[in-house]
């Protein structure tokens, strides 16, 4: 066999293994016998009805919750604050008794700094810690976590190998959208995370994570399916995995917006 065929094969593999896993949704029957070839498999209509948006509700046109701020221990707030923390770990225990949003402060277990290679060629950036990454104080440890995982190994990445962390370092109560005003005062942590890492490639997972890297109002179904840049790195948005335990519908799109991730990632190695 070749190389080639190889390769497609462990492609289809991936693909199976991604559609059919935690959804519980079958791939079409006719999907398997009409397709004799990988390329049919791989570049059939799957026969899901149209992905619709996930929530989409741009940033700063969010429920306006008026939140309470306790300046507690007040922290700085641009990342050229924060110009005497030279590595991740430092920057971790700059920040890791934050008090910015007191009221998250106030409820968190943990502060959800990221995980994962401090010298990663791709940042995963997700929404806001769950129950979970509050419990453990690592980020996408829950289910919408293991989808995570296998999306990656989907797509040959391994946990170790990439960064993981989030637009919230803190958990919003009963896993409410962030808030504006928790963004404003939580992602200088994420721009500085970026500047100590400087990847190669960002994904973003979900509305949250795409709007507020790219400064955007667009609807993820906008954002995602081409690359975008911050600070000059190539960056995609695609559907959030707790989005994907929810509709399964948008695992299509997310396993294109995927494939295109890793072949962009392939091809900057190349050059
Ligand atoms: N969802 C996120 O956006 N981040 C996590 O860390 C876990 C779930």
């Amino acid at each position: 066999m070749s190389k080639d065929n190889s390769e497609i094969i462990t492609d289809i593999f991936n693909y199976l293994k991604f559609y059919t896993e935690y959804s519980g949704y079958p791939l079409y029957a006719n999907e398997i016998k009409n397709s004799d070839s990988s390329f049919d498999l791989l570049n059939c209509e799957v026969g899901f009805p149209e992905a619709k948006d996930e929530v989409d509700i741009p940033v700063q046109e969010r429920k306006n919750v008026k939140m309470e701020i306790v300046n507690e221990k007040p922290v700085n707030k641009n990342p050229q604050d924060f110009a005497h923390c030279d590595s991740l770990d430092k920057f971790n225990e700059e920040i890791k008794d934050c008090r910015k949003c007191g009221h998250l402060a106030s409820s968190r277990n943990s502060l959800v700094f990221g995980y994962g290679n401090p010298a990663a060629e791709v940042v995963i950036v997700g929404e806001a810690p769950g129950a979970e990454e509050d419990k453990q104080g690592r980020p996408f440890v829950g289910r919408a976590g293991k989808l995570l995982t296998d999306i990656l190994k989907a797509i040959n990445f391994e946990r170790e190998d990439v960064f993981i962390c989030n637009i919230l370092k803190c958990r919003p109560p009963e896993n409410r959208n962030p808030l504006p005003d928790e963004i404003v005062n939580c992602e200088p942590y994420l721009f500085k995370q970026l500047e100590l890492i400087k990847p190669k490639m960002i994904l973003a997972l979900g509305a949250f994570a795409g709007q507020t890297l790219l400064r955007s109002k667009e609807p993820l179904g906008k954002l995602r399916g081409t690359f975008h840049e911050y600070k000059g790195i190539k960056l995609l948005v695609t559907y959030h995995p707790a989005a994907l335990l929810r509709n399964p519908n948008w695992k299509k799109p997310t396993w294109e917006d995927v494939k295109l991730f890793r072949k962009e990632f392939d091809s900057m190695k190349n050059q």
